[in-house]
């Protein structure tokens, strides 16, 4: 899974992403590019029309609607479908916070951009992480004018399951 969130675990606001890293967005581009994506359709939905799809990967999107209208995109109805998509290959799922939970149990890898802020009225979190994930951080980003808050990315693997 990757994420980005705050230091009190927010990851929306109203439907959007509180914040706009453009360190992080890159990041999550190049870890992304190539690979399947899961999505929940409220994090579809807040896409920006230019990103819809999200360029150079498989979208996949979860809805309990099979005929939800998504051009270029794959329609599952069923976790269990992304589960047996995993076993295939690898899959990133990138959010939302539903789709977060639904496959935390099952997540390998967490690849996390802990984002140096509390937002206020946050309305969507990432689910708690038990002691059974380790981490190690592999970027820090410092504030400039295109990064308005410092953040650090830590990828973290499950030490035992
Ligand atoms: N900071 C980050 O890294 C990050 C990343 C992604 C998203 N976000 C934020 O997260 C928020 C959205 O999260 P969210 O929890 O509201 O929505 P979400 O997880 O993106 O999508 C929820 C939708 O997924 C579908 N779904 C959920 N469980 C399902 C199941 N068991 N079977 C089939 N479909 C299922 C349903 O779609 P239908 O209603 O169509 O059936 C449900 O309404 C936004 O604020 C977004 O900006 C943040």
């Amino acid at each position: 899974m990757i994420v980005a969130k705050d230091l009190n675990g927010v990851i929306g606001k109203q439907g959007k992403v509180p914040w706009h890293l453009r360190a992080d967005m890159l990041h999550f581009k190049s870890t992304t590019e190539g690979k399947i994506v899961i999505m929940g359709r409220k994090t579809y939905d807040s896409l920006p029309a230019k990103f819809k799809p999200l360029p150079n990967r498989w979208n996949v999107i979860l809805t309990r609607n099979q005929n939800f209208p998504a051009p270029k995109c794959t329609i599952l109805t069923s976790p269990e479908e992304v589960l047996q998509l995993s076993q295939l290959q690898e899959v990133f799922v990138i959010g939302g916070e539903k789709i977060y939970k639904l496959f935390m149990p099952f997540a390998s890898r967490l690849i996390v951009t802990e984002v140096n802020v509390e937002v206020i009225d946050g309305d969507a979190f990432f689910p708690p992480m038990d002691q059974t994930w380790s981490g190690r951080i592999i970027k820090g980003v410092e504030t400039d004018e295109k990064n308005p808050f410092s953040f650090w990315i830590v990828e973290y693997t499950r030490t035992r399951v």
